[in-house]
């Protein structure tokens, strides 16, 4: 394969970017684009970047302007929004300050406490589709339970859940590197109606409060200058969106690669006391969240084979989660699926430093009961028709797959 290769407009490598993850890390590891930027695939690389001080999260803030014109556009269109960044985006000390007032809801005592009500939601969702002789893994399964528990952990109306999830998944359109002006104003349209919902919402929880996430945040709003409304509001938008966008598609994946592997389908149904591993395991092999961004504050470099080469402060470093996941220098034969693999935890699917995935232990606790259930509970489940995926790259996951149970 060429030197050159990240094209991500290119569909065969949307339909699979792990051989042009492995290309790149091969050939050209610390990888110049056209556009100025940088794309790191190696895991070593990844992992440093993430964790060093000299990289900023705020690209809208540090990053040089692009070369090119839809690039500049697009921040500029970005950088006109009004409202708090969201703490995604924040570097220390905003991010320390944020991150403390919410760390306390997703330690994993506070998620193990949800594991009943997890159960009893996929209970459900599972009976029904016993009724019904099969399911539709996204629709009926996938999505509803991380929606249902973010719902419930911020105390949230689900009555619009269908709208929710549509300006969700157009908010998530912003994520994507390939997303075009149009997609950035569809976006600001969903904010435009996600906004004054969540301001009602807000509204009704200050007169009544709960024991809830939200109005715990409310009171920390109300009682002085640790949080602002409108780093309340993106707050809740991030843990909404976050809470349910990213977990659907792992759930998706998940049982997308458990039936591609039989044999491993099998491990899991013989030995699901191990069920918390193999989640790391199918983390590790198809993540959600395939890359992020960073941007160096200071001259940094990275030895490559044919010699260091050193990135200016300024330039947008993209790190590749995907690849670092499947870099051999980690994880022997990386792409094989292999539940019992030893260091499966070790993987990058949640990121790694400060802005480690704040609700990891919740993912992975929705992920074990519900493709647990699933498999443990169908032992003839089988797909029906063709798989669809997402047409995504930063969010990767199966948009549509049928199933049954002979
Ligand atoms: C499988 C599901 C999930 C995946 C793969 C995932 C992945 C990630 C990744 C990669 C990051 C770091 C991004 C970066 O460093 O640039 C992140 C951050 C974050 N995630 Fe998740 N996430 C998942 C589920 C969740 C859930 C369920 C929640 C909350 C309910 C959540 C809340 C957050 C928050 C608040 C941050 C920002 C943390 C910070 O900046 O300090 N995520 N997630």
């Amino acid at each position: 394969m060429n030197k050159a290769v990240f094209n991500p407009f290119d569909p065969a490598f949307r339909a699979d970017p792990y051989p042009f993850y492995e290309a790149l890390r091969e050939h050209d590891p610390v990888h110049h684009t056209p556009l100025g930027t940088i794309v790191l695939t190696r895991y070593e690389d990844i992992g440093w970047t993430l964790r060093s001080s000299d990289f900023s999260r705020d690209i809208e803030a540090n990053a040089k302007e692009s070369t090119d014109p839809t690039m500049r556009a697009k921040r500029e269109r970005r950088r006109s929004r009004s409202g708090a960044k969201s703490i995604l985006n924040l570097d220390p000390p905003d991010h320390t300050r944020l991150r403390r007032l919410v760390s306390k809801a997703f330690t994993p005592t506070s998620i193990e406490r949800l594991r009943p009500r997890i159960q009893s939601l996929v209970d459900s969702a599972l009976d029904k589709a016993a009724r019904q002789g099969g399911l539709e893994l996204i629709d009926d399964i996938a999505f509803p339970i991380p929606f249902q528990v973010i719902s419930d952990l911020l105390d949230m109306p689900t009555d619009r859940a269908d709208e929710l999830r549509d300006w969700s998944q157009v908010i998530t359109l912003a994520l994507e590197p390939t997303s075009t002006l149009e997609d950035l104003e569809r976006t600001d349209a969903a904010f435009a109606e996600l906004i004054p919902y969540l301001l009602r919402v807000i509204e009704d929880r200050r007169r009544h409060p709960g024991d809830d996430l939200l109005s715990s945040l409310i009171a920390v709003e109300e009682n002085g200058d640790t949080l602002s409304i409108e780093e309340l509001i993106s707050f809740v938008v991030l843990l909404y969106i976050a809470g349910h966008e990213t977990t659907v598609n792992l759930i998706g994946n998940s049982v997308n690669a458990l039936l591609a592997h039989p044999d491993q389908l099998e491990i899991w149904r013989q030995n699901p006391e191990g069920a918390n591993g193999y989640v790391d395991e199918l983390l590790r092999f198809d993540g959600p969240v395939q890359q992020t961004v960073r941007v160096p504050m200071v001259p940094v470099t990275y030895e490559t084979a044919s010699g260091p080469v050193t990135v200016e402060p300024g330039t947008v470093v993209t790190t590749v989660l995907g690849a670092a996941n499947h870099d051999p220098a980690m994880f022997e034969t990386p792409h094989r699926l292999d539940l019992t693999r030893s260091n499966a935890s070790r993987h990058m699917a949640f990121a790694a430093g400060i802005h480690y995935c704040l609700g990891s232990n919740l993912a992975k606790l929705e992920a074990e009961i519900a493709v647990g259930s699933l498999v443990t509970r169908f032992p003839t489940l089988q797909p029906v028709g063709e798989i669809t995926w997402r047409d995504r790259l930063t969010i990767r996951g199966v948009d549509h797959l049928q199933l049954e149970f002979r």
